[in-house]
């Protein structure tokens, strides 16, 4: 594999566009490149391996933190990516520090949902599967869930290092987090419901429901299997209905991700970041980008993103993953459709030549 060495300076030529990658169904499937990826990223680095193109990867999964994923993504794709270059659909549970800095939240999903939290600085996270062994028979099925003791799984050893020792069945929870798509819907399901409807503690009874959020709310997302997997908008969809059912008020919450205008924002001043020595967070009022690319493979969430995003934004739908219709998406059509990211790439540099 071709590895870009040079570490991500300030960019010399200040370009007047920049590209957002969507990573699941445009890089890649599972944990390989799909499309020529590595190829087309390469594209964006000069021969001695600096980056010329500012570029980010906008992806509404997640799972673990932002660094892990950038030296992940840098093994399989053989470049240099730098943290800031990864925004997760969790990314924006950071602004929510302010206010749950030092309170008791539960944070669920696939990966380390409970590291990704304490990492943004939320003292007192904990995963929903440890939360849960500590209320006895909460699960009833649990005994019948042979295969968890099979699954490989830091998450239990971090999470209750990075906790102090406190007693979690008499403290209310503050708030609730998908950070990614959960992995034991039935537990999840019954312990959010607990949660929720009793204020925060299993068993309690209490009117306020606490915050819950979602990092996403994608219905569908492209995985390795041939067609679409359920993603974290199907788990909000069954917990919201099941929760409706059970309880006299409807289920309050906010979901993040694409295709938020707000994530669109936040990746156009992390690309106009990158063109600053040192990705500096100063206001650069100065750069102005003429064109946005956001290439993706989704167009009720990329498409619609970028659409709704306005200008600067221009988006490009591939067909390697969600989307594989032959002409344009009939509801949220993008500017461009192409075959593969590496066509994308092609196609945006040829244009800006
Ligand atoms: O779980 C991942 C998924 O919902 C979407 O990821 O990269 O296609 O935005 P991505
Ligand atoms: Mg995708």
């Amino acid at each position: 594999i071709y590895r870009v060495s040079a570490q991500l300076h300030s960019i010399p030529k200040r370009p007047s566009f920049g590209i957002a990658f969507d990573i699941d169904g445009v890089i890649l499937r599972g944990r390989t490149p799909i499309g020529d990826s590595p190829k087309a990223l390469r594209r964006l680095y000069d021969d001695s391996g600096c980056l010329k193109i500012p570029y980010l990867f906008l992806t509404n999964g997640g799972g673990i933190p932002e660094s892990r994923r950038a030296s992940e993504l840098s093994q399989l794709l053989g470049v240099n990516i730098d943290p800031i270059q990864v925004v997760q659909g969790h990314s924006p549970f950071k602004n929510l520090l302010k206010r749950f800095e030092n309170e008791l939240i539960v944070a669920t999903g696939k990966g380390e949902p409970a590291v990704v939290m304490s990492e943004y600085g939320f003292k007192k996270a904990i995963s929903l599967e440890e939360y849960a062994s500590h209320f006895h028979n909460i699960d009833p099925l649990s005994p019948y869930k042979t295969w968890t003791t099979k699954q490989p799984c830091n998450e239990q050893k971090n999470s209750s290092e990075s906790i102090p020792s406190f007693d979690v069945t008499s403290e209310r929870v503050k708030a609730a987090f998908v950070v990614s798509d959960p992995v034991d819907w039935s537990r999840d399901i019954q312990v959010l419901c607990d949660i929720l409807r009793s204020g925060g503690l299993p068993g309690e009874k209490c009117e306020h429901q606490p915050p819950m959020y979602f990092a996403a709310d994608d219905l569908e997302y492209q995985a390795v299997f041939p067609c679409e997997r359920l993603g974290m908008g199907a788990f909000r969809i069954a917990l919201e209905s099941i929760f409706n059912r059970i309880h006299h008020k409807p289920l309050e919450y906010t979901s993040f991700g694409k295709p938020n205008p707000e994530v669109f924002k936040n990746a156009e001043s992390i690309l106009k970041q990158l063109l600053n020595e040192d990705h500096k967070d100063i206001i650069n009022n100065s750069h102005h980008f003429e064109t946005l690319y956001m290439i993706g493979d989704n167009p009720s969430v990329d498409v619609k993103g970028a659409r709704q995003a306005g200008h600067p934004w221009f988006s490009i739908l591939t067909r390697t993953g969600v989307f594989r219709g032959k002409e344009n998406h009939t509801d949220y059509p993008a500017d461009r459709v192409v075959d593969t990211v590496e066509e994308a790439v092609e196609y945006i540099l040829q244009r800006e030549a």
